[in-house]
């Protein structure tokens, strides 16, 4: 397995694979892998010949006030992961790689990325949205899969790809959790036991609303309600509770489309989210 932290080196290895015909899957990542990112990277390779993963904490979608500074990184661990799940490259830049002293582009998807975690996080898209692009051209990919865990964030991408006819499929992986119902993330690692006995709410809340739509309950805000029974106790605060069509991500008062039911919540000092397809 190759680690690359210039663009050079990466597209050196790329544009030979392609010479060759190989097609070529990437999995975007910042690092601190776990099992959710694995399955990522799994998928993709069966569905390339080639795997890149790229491990970069990019600066550009945390805001002034969030956790770029503490975000965990291992790259140790990270390298021995990919190896064992068969990663071919990995691509893992310094910022001052991916963005110029003077860099002054960015792409902004102007209608899914505006709800939900966009509410909230007002900058986060548009970093998201332009790192990623950045991440399709630098590692010529024919695919790349995106967990379901960042179900906006799949969305957007999904619709950046379709809008500026990017040569790319996108894949979306399930979400993966733990045994007890904790969906998994890298910012798990913030949570202390009290707070990961908390933060079990948020998974419990989806399951109360999934028994509720499965015994056919379509009314969003009952839906809703089964969330937060669960969930306002255990949580700090709350940013969303919300029903959104897949197709717009807006709110919607009857689930009689394919629809989102999302939650992001504070437990301590770590937001969470979590979701559930409706369909
Ligand atoms: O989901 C993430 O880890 C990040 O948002 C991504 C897609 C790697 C872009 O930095």
């Amino acid at each position: 397995m190759e680690l690359c932290t210039t663009v050079t080196a990466i597209r050196e290895l790329v544009t030979a694979w392609k010479k060759a015909g190989l097609r070529i899957a990437v999995v975007p990542t910042m690092g601190y892998l776990h099992e959710g990112h694995l399955s990522l990277m799994r998928i993709a390779r069966q569905n390339a010949d080639r795997v890149v993963t790229t491990i970069f904490v990019n600066p550009t979608q945390f805001g002034p006030t969030e956790d770029l500074e503490k975000y965990p990184r291992d790259l140790k661990r990270d390298q021995q992961l990919c190896e064992e799940v068969g990663v071919d490259a990995i691509f893992h830049p310094v910022p001052a790689e991916m963005y110029a002293p003077d860099f002054s582009t960015w792409v902004t998807e102007g209608s899914l990325s505006q709800t939900l975690c966009g509410a909230f996080r007002p900058i986060h898209f548009r970093g998201v949205c332009t790192v990623c692009l950045k991440l399709f051209n630098i590692t010529l990919a024919d695919v790349a899969v995106f967990g379901r865990k960042d179900a906006q964030q799949a969305l957007v991408i999904e619709r950046m790809v379709r809008d500026l006819n990017i040569p790319i499929q996108i894949i979306q992986a399930p979400l993966v959790r733990e045994a007890d119902g904790l969906a998994l993330s890298s910012r798990n690692k913030y949570l202390a036991a009290e707070e990961r006995t908390r933060a079990l709410a948020l998974s419990r809340g989806l399951r109360a609303a999934q028994a509720k739509f499965d015994a056919g309950e379509r009314n969003a805000q009952a839906l809703k309600d089964a969330v937060l029974a669960e969930l306002t106790p255990a949580a700090d605060s709350i940013d969303y509770v919300d029903v959104m069509a897949r197709a717009t991500l807006r709110p919607i008062e009857t689930v009689d489309q394919p629809a989102l039911l999302a939650i992001a919540a504070y437990i301590g000092k770590t937001r969470l989210i979590d979701n559930l397809f409706l369909d």
